[in-house]
């Protein structure tokens, strides 16, 4: 059943397996016979991250950090005020380091991600995301890896959320607030 508050489907659970596939075979040439260490971002880019993993047939790593924003409820009143609340368990330096995330909106997070890791001296550092609404960019972010461009609305599903919940759809969907 579909739940309340869906407006309408953008990628049905088995678009997004193929796509997913599609990008991982591409970090695969793209990083071929190096090791790849993947930074998951908290909780948003959890389910992403292990169907991507799988799909990357390259020795691998994974760790992962979770961030909390403030100064505001929504990424758009809130710009640039991001700070980690995780931190990854181990050092990056030296390492080829892809930042897998959710999605990239206003940029504002993985800017400062971007920022901080390569601090860490890591050998390289890239961005993987599922989604990107690059028309709502506020800061430019470099984005090498992406599954999918959208458009200007809410969506949940593929560990995206709306208050916490609709993470576990299989699918990716926009999100009409008022009817959930
Ligand atoms: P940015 O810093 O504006 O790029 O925002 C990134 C974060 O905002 C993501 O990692 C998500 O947690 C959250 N976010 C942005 N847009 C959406 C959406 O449409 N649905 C669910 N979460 C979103
Ligand atoms: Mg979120």
């Amino acid at each position: 059943m579909t739940p309340a508050g869906i407006e309408r489907v953008l990628f049905t659970q088995e678009q997004v397996a193929e796509r997913v596939r599609e990008v991982g075979a591409e970090i695969t040439e793209k990083f071929r016979g190096r090791d790849l260490k993947l930074i998951g971002v908290l909780k948003g880019s959890v389910f992403f991250l292990t169907e991507l993993a799988r799909a990357i047939d390259l020795p691998l790593k994974i760790d992962f950090l979770a961030i909390s924003s403030f100064g505001g409820s929504t990424p758009a009143n809130a710009p640039g005020m991001v700070r980690i609340a995780k931190d990854l368990d181990d050092p990056i330096e030296g390492e080829d380091i892809l930042l897998v995330e959710d999605i990239v909106d206003t940029g504002f997070t993985s800017r400062y991600l971007l920022q901080t890791l390569a601090g860490r001296g890591p050998r390289s550092l890239a961005i993987c995301t599922l989604l990107d609404r690059s028309v709502r960019r506020i800061v430019q972010v470099p984005v090498q890896f992406r599954c999918f461009e959208i458009p200007d609305r809410f969506v949940v599903g593929c560990g995206l959320d709306y208050k916490q919940q609709y993470r576990n759809l299989g699918y990716i969907a926009v999100m009409n607030p008022e009817r959930a």
